[in-house]
């Protein structure tokens, strides 16, 4: 092995001359302290600082010295890289300190700003109307029943003792998905006219005893006016047991109206027809307002009963047994109950609410007046 050529004599390198590394370290120096942003910052740090920066490419003509000249021009070179980095840091630190006081200015919050611009919404006055008479009956034992609103015609009609003249199929009141004709005697498709397809659902679902009750949106084909909706909501309850009477029919409407209404309050039942309840009534309850004083009482004529003294409610009786057997329940030894109301009118008269329409419009004027209840 050779010795190092100690008396060979290099030719300087230009870019190692002291003066020469001394102009890029102030270079550098004078470039960082002329940077006014932490951006114009990163640009100086790459043109001084970075791998291709003058002081990088003089650091590499290092390794081509003799051993003597390498390590001075090492430590000429890695002194000024020092001062370079050092003052790099310095700024960059100075820099963020400098942005860091500006977003505490600039970002501060305004705790006098106005926050409750933007109401919080609220749900719909006939949701909870809705919830609060099916509580009524959850609390009494009750199960929340559901049934789609796109249903068989079986179930909206047949299963419900419908026959199939009965006029309510016609066009005139159903909407049709499929009609009855396009179905090549599978059963048809409707919007469901009433929530009485759930007591069909119900009772194939569940063995008996069944307790439930079934709130839910029905379609018919009417105008939209003040005292009709093509959409709105019916709330239907039904009972099977063993033994279950029309007294028990009465108690459970009478307990209904006290909890909704006050402790005063009682139900009557006139006779009627509905196909699937035998015997079956309509419901009305007493007028909560004059409480029935309002009859035959000119001196108190009353606008919410127009001084009657009842307000109708809806439909109930006696599950017919004919639903019962379709249903597969053995009427000799079960009876049940129904009934089923809409919930716009119970709304309407509950709250004075003249016109059907505002409840659908969708107004936070009308919606307002009802509370925050989310
Ligand atoms: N489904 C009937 C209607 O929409 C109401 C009803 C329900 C009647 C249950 C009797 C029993 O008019």
């Amino acid at each position: 092995m050779s010795a190092p050529n100690k008396s060979y004599d290099p030719v300087e390198v230009e870019a190692l001359k002291p003066e020469n590394i001394e102009r890029m370290r102030d270079e550098a120096l004078a470039a960082f302290a002329a940077a006014d942003s932490l951006e114009a910052l990163q640009e100086a740090k790459t043109a001084h600082a970075g791998g291709t920066s003058p002081l990088a490419l003089a650091n590499r003509e290092i390794g081509a010295l003799p051993p003597q000249a390498k390590a001075e021009a090492g430590k000429r070179v890695g002194q000024a890289r020092g001062a370079v980095n050092k003052a790099l840091a310095a700024r960059q630190a100075e820099l963020e300190a400098e942005r860091d006081a500006r977003v505490l200015v600039e970002e501060s919050v305004d705790v006098t700003l106005p926050h409750d611009r933007v109401p919080a919404g609220a749900r719909h006055p006939l949701t909870t109307m809705m919830e609060r008479v099916a509580d009524v009956f959850v609390s009494m034992g009750y199960e929340i029943a559901e049934g789609p609103e796109v249903e068989a015609e079986w179930f909206n009609f047949d299963a419900l003792n419908f026959g199939p003249d009965h006029p309510a199929r016609q066009m005139q009141d159903t909407f049709f998905v499929n009609g009855p004709e396009s179905a090549k005697g599978e059963s048809g498709v409707v919007l469901r006219t009433h929530t009485s397809p759930v007591q069909a659902r119900a009772l194939l679902d569940r063995e008996p005893p069944v307790y439930v009750v079934c709130p839910g949106r029905v379609y018919r084909t009417d105008e939209l006016d003040a005292t009709h909706t093509p959409v709105f909501h019916q709330i239907e309850l039904l009972a099977v047991d063993e033994g279950l009477t029309m007294a028990d029919l009465k108690g459970t409407l009478d307990h209904m109206v006290r909890a909704l209404f006050g402790a005063d309050m009682k139900t009557r039942l006139r006779p009627n027809f509905f196909p699937f309840t035998e015997p079956s009534a309509e419901m009305d309850m007493l007028c909560y307002v004059c409480k029935g004083e309002s009859i035959g009482n000119p001196d108190r004529p009353c606008r919410t009963c127009s001084s009657e003294g009842w307000i109708e409610l809806g439909g109930c009786g006696m599950v017919n047994p004919r639903v019962l057997t379709a249903c597969g329940v053995d009427p000799e030894k079960y009876s049940g109950f129904a009934f089923g109301f809409g919930i716009e009118r119970m709304l309407m008269f509950r709250h004075n609410v003249e016109d059907m329409r505002d409840m659908v419009e969708g107004d936070v004027r009308f919606t307002r007046p009802f509370g925050m209840e989310i």
